[in-house]
């Protein structure tokens, strides 16, 4: 196998009009290892690690102790694709200095290629100083699950007037400030449209429909792995849950019904040796 340059975020930006790009999250070594294999562009070590990995109620809930621990895993297997890591609740909206030392974790100790950061009042301004320190954003817009509760909860945004030129502004603004793609979140199809028409730098939809310039999923939601709740636009490919439980079930069955282990699992040594360590152990 030829080995495969790293793709960088100028790839990323020269994709936008030419092809489509693709994103997926990862949280692990296994499935970063198989993802990349598959020829995905970019890989997001996504907050929503707390929901489908950690078991958490909300994405507010993990920290960056557990997103560089997911991210260091994630980036080992990796060679090629992107590694954007995700920035946790409350490690960019507090403090400027905090926000820049937290992006640079991502890059320094976990071996990310770029940071995500959510909307929030001053994202623009957090935005400026990540990217001053060298770090490339990606921009997040529509519904922002860390701020929901703002948002009027887990609802489709922009799908008024005033909502939607707001959006705009918000992926004029990113763009504005150095980002090099912004996520556009459960917006309907055709604000994401506008959007993708209005700015320069690469629009990565999920619950946007068919126009922006790539497409992201949760992982464990397209493998049917995550058993919560699953949105509309979350397409699943396979019951992987089914898979394993079925997998699961044979293997207690078996154990049970003294068919696992069979000799072929087993180790073994010749009929003499068993016999003259039997006579020596008095068995
Ligand atoms: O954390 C995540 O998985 C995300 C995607 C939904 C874009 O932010």
């Amino acid at each position: 196998m030829t080995e495969e340059k790293k793709i960088t975020v100028k790839d990323i930006l020269a994709m936008k009009g030419r092809r489509k790009i693709t994103m997926l999250t990862a949280y692990d070594y296994p499935l970063a290892y198989l993802i990349e294999r598959a020829g995905i562009d970019i890989i997001l070590v996504g907050d929503s690690l707390a929901n489908v990995v950690l078991g958490l109620k909300s994405t507010k809930d993990v920290g960056m102790l557990e997103m560089i621990h997911h991210a260091k895993a994630v980036t080992r297997a990796v060679k090629h694709s992107l590694v954007v890591g995700d920035m946790p609740y409350e490690s960019y909206q507090l403090n400027s200095s905090q926000t820049v030392k937290n992006a640079a974790r991502f890059i320094n100790e976990a071996k990310c290629d770029a940071v995500k950061i959510e909307w929030f009042d001053d994202c623009v301004g957090a935005a400026i100083k990540i990217i001053k320190a060298g770090i490339p954003v990606m921009g997040h817009i529509g519904l922002t699950p860390q701020t929901a509760d703002k948002l009027g909860g887990f609802k489709v945004q922009g799908k008024d007037v005033d909502r939607a030129m707001e959006l705009i502004r918000q992926a004029k603004a990113l763009e504005e400030a150095g980002c090099f793609a912004v996520v556009l979140e459960c917006i309907p199809d055709e604000i994401a449209r506008i959007i993708t028409r209005k700015i320069k730098i690469p629009t990565i939809g999920i619950g946007a429909g068919q126009y922006s310039d790539g497409q992201v999923l949760v992982t464990y939601d397209l493998l049917g792995l995550f058993k919560g709740f699953s949105p509309k636009f979350a397409k699943r490919y396979v019951d992987l849950s089914g898979h394993i439980s079925r997998a699961l079930e044979s293997y207690k069955n078996e154990v049970l019904g003294n068919k696992f282990p069979l000799p072929e699992h087993s180790f073994h040594i010749s009929a003499e040796e068993v016999k003259k360590i039997e006579k020596l152990a008095n068995f």
